[in-house]
């Protein structure tokens, strides 16, 4: 089953077609990272209009890309939620568009298990159940994959998301937009426990967790040097900073391991690519004995092959829906029939 998957959630529009949930024939992207640097974010409404100019170009890239006929294609997916109002609806509306001029089903898709889902791709032989350690910009949640379509939540963010917290302190310290990939990069070398950071302590809920505590102490040990005309050590900080995001993280997937009893840990999102949480992961599942899948970086950030893929599983489960289909800013990952 060849499913042409649209994805125009925040600051990428990207175009895919996936065959069976599983092989991407083409992905094809067009970043606007760029035109939003100049304002150190995402300006929505400059999000929205640079997504209808791309979007029928890459559709039509991707169909060139394949060689497929668009009577090779078997549905439209989208993503339907959550993310940038704005910039969503023109995914919904653009899908909707050639869900119905093609007579094909439309599959609507939540982001979030696009993202797990990335996991599919590049792990063929993985399968529900698991547990994802999801870190993208917007949300940071441990979620038990028990079917394709089954999500449960053990716990999240109740504040910042970790993506939100890597970029502001990047920002602090003069990086370009989005900045967690460049902090990352500059934690090369650094001591990390130069700067005494928080660690989120479990509340009531011990799976869920919180980054604004340790984003405002992260920024005002940078306020504090400036003031005292101190040199920042920048590696050191970064390196001290990454470590505190990744003690928040690791321990509770570990316990999510143990209370579960399931030794298979993905981790989805944005933050995946970082390598500190990346090596964190590997050396705890190694002492549970537990099998880790991490995606390739280039499946990692926002892209609409990850949404093709969960497409699949949502057509099989009977997930599509008709021209009523919305655009949501905000939406559970555990969903509901549309
Ligand atoms: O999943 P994603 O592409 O977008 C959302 O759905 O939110 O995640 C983007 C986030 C940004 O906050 C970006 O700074 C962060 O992922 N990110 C990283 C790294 N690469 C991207 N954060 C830390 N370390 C990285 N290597
Ligand atoms: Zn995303």
């Amino acid at each position: 089953m060849n499913i042409l998957a649209v994805e125009s959630s925040c600051d990428e529009t990207a175009v895919a077609i996936v065959r069976d949930g599983r092989q991407v024939l083409t992905d094809c992207i067009a970043s606007q990272v760029a035109l939003h640097r100049i304002y150190g974010g995402v300006v929505p409404e400059i999000a929205s209009r640079m997504h209808i100019e791309a979007i029928y170009g890459l559709a039509d890239q991707a169909l060139e890309r394949t060689g497929l006929r668009r009577e090779q294609i078997d549905a439209v997916a989208v993503t339907y939620a959550p993310g940038l109002i704005g910039a969503v609806l023109v995914g919904v509306n653009f899908a909707k568009g050639v869900a119905l001029a093609m007579g094909k089903p439309l599959i609507p898709v939540h982001h979030i298990r696009g993202h797990i889902a990335a996991n599919y791709i590049a792990y063929p032989e993985l399968e529900p159940p698991f547990l994802c350690l999801v870190v993208s910009g917007g949300h940071t949640m441990i979620v038990e994959v028990r079917d394709y379509t089954s999500m449960h939540v053990l716990g999240t963010t109740l504040d910042d998301a970790a993506g939100e917290s890597f970029d502001k302190v990047a920002r602090v310290l003069g990086m370009p937009y989005p900045g967690g990939a460049a902090l990352d990069r500059a934690a090369d070398g650094g001591e990390d426990t130069k700067y005494a950071l928080p660690r989120s302590k479990p509340g009531a809920n011990p799976y869920d967790m919180s980054f604004s505590g340790l984003k405002t102490a992260a920024l005002n040990q940078i306020h504090h040097a400036l003031q005292l005309g101190e040199t920042l050590d920048i590696p050191s900080l970064c390196a001290s900073f990454s470590a505190a995001v990744s003690d928040t993280l690791v321990p509770r997937v570990v316990r999510a391991m143990e209370e579960t009893g399931c030794r298979k840990i993905a981790v989805a999102g944005g933050v995946a690519a970082n390598s500190r949480i990346r090596r964190d992961i590997l050396s705890a599942a190694e002492q549970m004995g537990a099998q880790v899948y991490l995606p390739p970086l280039s499946l990692c950030g926002d892209n609409a092959a990850m949404i093709g893929a969960q497409a699949y599983y949502e057509f099989l489960a009977g997930n599509t829906a008709d021209m009523r289909l919305n655009a949501y800013a905000t939406k559970s990952i555990v969903g509901e029939r549309l």
